[in-house]
This record gives structure tokens, sequence and C-alpha cells, in this order.
């Protein structure tokens, strides 16, 4: 069943968080919905411009209609990551997004301001909640790479004046994560200070956690151990980090590298070990059922598990 995602995050707001996972494949799309309806976990299903791209927007999002056919007890709203106009105005033409985001993050405060506030224009006159981002997160995401000197926290003091200003219906917000698989090394980890002033600031307003995979270690040793050259001494957001974050209004953490640090770990492990085989479809059973298994971890960390009732 699919609902509006500000049915989900108006449920869960300092309860529990949904699980935004980004899809780029059918053996990713199934294992979504095959552990959304094991664990009766409400889910945000996302695609971005480039999972568009690849396998072709038709493509995609039939795979994710078919998917929701095949599990139709499965409570899922459908979001647009990372969207800028043209993207954004394809999805709301496609009649299919629950919600879309506009990342005009990269720009000054007042060009954000304008661009986000014409898009929640658009958007609202659908029907369609809008996701604004506020700050700058570096690393790696699709086709884009931000340097680790370019990210931006995001500041306190401008956030409510911000969606006053645009009247987008949650905000991503900059408080140290940031995509890929390096984000922190040492003492750093998310800086809990400026996200307690941004709730404080906007109480019961949900808050959006990009850059919300843990890249589980023994992963990355996995596929280093099969070949591969995944750089170590970093680390993903932590359990405790996920749990704290959601006391302090985060209803919506983003995931997309833990599904491709699996993907290749499984790869790896098993075309070294049978390296005489060449068929796509054992490997993707087995990376399937991995990944069931690592997101119903999530919808128990995210405490999402069971929630699908709250809909019914
Ligand atoms: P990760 O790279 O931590 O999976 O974050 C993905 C993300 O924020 C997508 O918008």
């Amino acid at each position: 069943m699919k609902v509006k995602t500000q049915t989900l995050l108006n449920d869960c707001y300092g309860k529990y968080a949904l699980a935004a996972i980004n899809v780029f494949t059918m053996e990713q799309v199934l294992a979504v919905f095959e552990a959304a309806e094991k664990a009766e976990s409400p889910v945000i299903i996302q695609t971005t411009p480039v999972a568009r791209e690849y396998a072709g927007a038709e493509m995609i999002l039939s795979m994710i209609a078919t998917a929701s056919r095949m599990f139709p007890k499965v409570v899922y709203s459908l979001h647009l990551d990372h969207g800028n106009e043209p993207h954004i105005e394809a999805a709301l033409d496609s009649g299919q997004y629950s919600s879309v985001m506009i990342d005009a993050s990269h720009d000054i405060f007042s060009t954000d301001v304008k661009r986000t506030s014409e898009v929640v224009r658009k958007a609202h006159a659908l029907g369609i909640p809008v996701e604004a981002e506020l700050g700058v997160l570096s690393g790696i995401e699709d086709d884009m790479e931000i340097e680790d000197s370019l990210a931006k926290y995001t500041k306190p003091e401008e956030v409510l004046d911000f969606v006053t200003k645009t009247k987008c219906d949650s905000l991503a917000i900059a408080v140290g994560t940031s995509h890929g698989a390096y984000k922190f090394s040492g003492n750093q980890g998310i800086r809990f200070d400026i996200l307690e002033k941004i709730q404080s600031l906007l109480p019961r307003f949900p808050l959006v956690l990009h850059g919300g995979s843990s890249v589980n270690q023994n992963e990355v040793q996995r596929i280093n151990k099969f070949g591969g050259n995944i750089k170590t001494g970093s680390r993903g957001v932590s359990d405790e980090e996920i749990k704290q974050a959601i006391q302090l209004g985060v209803c919506k953490v983003n995931i997309a590298t833990d599904l491709r640090v699996l993907w290749t770990g499984v790869h790896r492990e098993f075309f070294h070990q049978k390296p005489d085989l060449f068929d796509p479809i054992i490997p993707g059973k087995i990376y399937r059922n991995e990944l069931i298994e690592t997101i119903l971890r999530k919808f128990d960390l995210l405490g999402s598990t069971g929630k699908a009732k709250n809909f019914n």
C-alpha cells in the first residue's frame, strides 16, 4: 500500500525512524519489499536521478509498482532523492512519487530558499510533500563528489527562517555525516550539539539524515580479502548515533552505501571462490538474501519493525 511520505513521517516523530532506501536494481527492489513484508515495517523507497537514468525511469518505476503488487501488505512511499528542477518536474508528471527532494544545498541561502520555494509551490499544488536541504554533506553520491573542505554544517540560526520561507515539509540537515563509505575517522561523529539546537528551533518538524549507512567493517574486510581495495580506518554511523538522532527529531535515515558495499562483498567472494562460474543469478540470489537480512536489522535498529499496522 503506497502512502504519502508525510503520513509516515508524522507517525514516527521522536519514536522511530523510516529507512529510506535507495534502489537501483531488481534484486534491491525485491529485497526491500520482501524485508518490509517480513518485518511488517513501513519503508521509504528512493530513486535518485542516476537510478532513473541507469534502468530508465519507466523501468525502475515499473519494478517498484510490480513489487508493490507482489507484496500488497507492504506500507511504503516512493521518494525522489536529490532532485533538481527537471528531475522533479518529471517525477511530478509521472504521478507515481509520494514526495520529492530538491537539493539546492550547494547554493547560497537566498538561492536555496528561492529554488526550494518554487518547487514547494508546484509540488504542493499536486499534494506532494517536499524535502529540502540546508548545509552541505561531503562524500560521493552517485555521480557527484563533494570534497570534505566544501562540506558545511547546517547553521541552526537559519533553519526556522528557511522552513518558514520555503514551506518545505521535511529538512535534510548536515550534522557531520557524508555520503559514501568514508564518513568518520578518529574522534569524528555526528555533531549532536548542532542537531539538538536544530530540533529546539524546529520542534516536531521531521528531520532527515543523509549519509545514514553504517558501513559494516566486516563487509569491508570481506571485500578486501577477496581482492578489493576499500580504504579502512574510517567508520559509518553507529547504532548508538542512529538511536540518539531519532530522539532528536530524525525521522528518515537515508541508506545507499550499505547496499552497495554488500553487493561488492557478495560478488567478490562468490567469483573468487567459484572462478569457473559465470551465471549472474547464483550470486544474485545470495545478494538478495543477504540484503533482506541487512534490511531487517536496519528496521530493528530504527524501531520501525511492526509499525506497518499503524497505517491500516
Ligand atoms: P549513504 O552513502 O550513507 O548510504 O547515504 C545515502 C544517502 O544519503 C542518499 O541520499
